[in-house]
């Protein structure tokens, strides 16, 4: 097949591990993560998440990954090649329209939080964070995000840098950029995570992650852990398909999917690991929900010895690993118009980039002119939510699990046994029944249940 565009393809499979390992980490780990098992009580939180994780947003990884490499192209498209291949529904198609418009909207509120993880670094270098008490440091975070002009620019410079690396290219431009960049976060995480061991609150943070404490397990903890499982491996935004679509042909994808899923809840716990003994440390509190990273940890930095320095490693983690996740929602879409129309990505990276930049000004607004505004007033859940909290929570709790759960019931049930055992790679495993069982019944399951109780009750 000719194409109009430049062949879209990783060079080994160690790029693509690290590709999609960088769309995986993300500020779902470093931010989200240790905060929700604050709020959760830790260790049950934990538990659970690993758990879920495994039973469900895997196998849904491995399916994803699957279409992706046999549509061969961006989601929608490959979508609409395997609805022709396999005379089924053209009704399928909303898994790649679904996911790619879930990507743009998460694109433009995820540039928002990366740009602050951008302006921390600037804060922690220039000394800001000393001596800084809980009052200062929560008035210093409100004073950055009530202001518009602020977060814009910050959101901005998120954006140019996401924009440029897709700009470049599949192999010139992501590959080069996460080979690069992961293992810098793994070595910037492990040496704040070795550091974290030394501070004398190490042992009650141990204590607070690993110790399972049954009575705080309640039905919101499950949900909290599958929906955060989900955000966190990447599931349902196509950026793994389209990912799957540069993959060559022989790879094995169930090693490669549990590679990324182990190597992504690693991450996680290591962000706990490098956080809470801070937290423990200092006495402060670590259910203070959102606010931990970017109002607790800052107290933290402005006290301990080098607290200049390992703040703005800290925060340059954290946009790293933001970077590398928001490329991952860009490239889906740069995909798709570059399959149809006659731009290079080189324009096409900045329009897209562009668009959602503009669709960002309400995120950005629901922090300081519209926090007052309530888009949703007249829709139960979404009642007291700002444009922010909206898109948040309808493509994490609407989005993302029908596109889940339309990924496992296709990979699930239309599509043969044979046929999927063929597209894995590597033969039928023993883990392969296992694999089908998580996807027609567990996954199915699981989805319906957070939807159930997330929207409807
Ligand atoms: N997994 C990313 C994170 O943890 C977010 C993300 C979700 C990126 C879906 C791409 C697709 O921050």
């Amino acid at each position: 097949m000719t194409t109009s565009y430049a062949p879209r393809h990783w060079t080994s499979r160690f790029a693509f591990l690290m590709a999609a390992i960088g769309s995986a980490v993300g500020l779902g780990n470093v931010w989200r993560f240790p905060y929700l098992a604050g709020e959760n009580g830790g260790g049950a939180f934990i538990l659970i998440y690993a758990l879920t994780t495994l039973a469900i947003a895997l196998p849904i990884l491995i399916s994803e990954i699957m279409l992706g490499r046999m549509g061969r192209q961006s989601p929608i498209n490959a979508m609409r090649a395997l609805i022709a291949e396999h005379k089924t529904l053209r009704l399928w198609v909303l898994i790649g329209w679904g996911g790619t418009i879930g990507a743009f909207i998460v694109l433009s509120y995820y540039s928002v939080i990366g740009g602050w993880a951008l302006k921390y670094i600037e804060l922690a270098l220039t000394g800001a964070f000393a001596g800084e008490t809980n009052e200062i440091a929560a008035g210093q975070f409100s004073a950055f995000v009530e202001n518009p002009y602020d977060l814009w620019i910050w959101q901005t410079l998120f954006l140019v840098l996401t924009v440029f690396i897709v700009a470049a290219g599949v192999t010139s431009g992501i590959e080069r950029a996460v080979v690069l960049l992961m293992p810098l976060l793994f070595v910037l995480l492990a040496g704040m995570a070795l550091y974290a061991t030394t501070m004398p609150g190490f042992g009650d943070a141990m204590e607070f992650m690993f110790a399972f404490n049954l009575a705080k397990v309640k039905p919101d903890t499950v949900l909290a852990a599958i929906g955060q499982g989900f955000f966190s491996v990447s599931v349902s935004l196509g950026a793994m398909m389209t990912y799957g679509a540069y993959l060559d042909k022989e790879a094995s994808i169930g090693r490669a999917a549990v590679m990324i899923a182990v190597a992504d809840t690693m991450v996680a716990l290591l962000a706990g690991i490098a956080i809470f003994p801070l937290v423990f440390t200092y006495g402060l509190e670590p259910s203070s929900g959102p606010g931990l990273t970017f109002i607790t940890l800052p107290i933290a930095f402005g006290t301990i010895g080098n607290g200049i320095l390992i703040g703005a490693v800290f925060f340059l983690l954290l946009s790293v690993a933001a970077v590398t996740s928001a490329i991952s929602l860009l490239e889906p879409i740069v995909a798709w118009l570059e399959e149809g129309v006659k731009l290079s990505r080189k324009w096409l990276a900045p329009i897209v980039g562009a668009v959602a930049w503009v669709a960002g000004i309400g995120t950005v607004l629901s922090f300081n002119w519209w926090a007052d505004f309530h888009p949703m007033a007249h829709f139960g859940v979404m009642e007291e939510m700002t444009i922010f909290d909206v898109l948040d929570f309808t493509t994490s709790n609407i989005i993302m699990p029908t596109v889940g759960l339309l990924m496992s019931l296709f990979a699930g049930w239309v599509l043969s046994g044979k046929v999927v055992a063929e597209a894995l790679g590597d033969g039928v495993k023993a883990w392969f029944p296992l694999w089908r069982f998580a996807l027609r019944y567990l996954a199915p399951l699981g989805v319906v249940s957070i939807f159930v109780a997330n929207v409807l009750m």
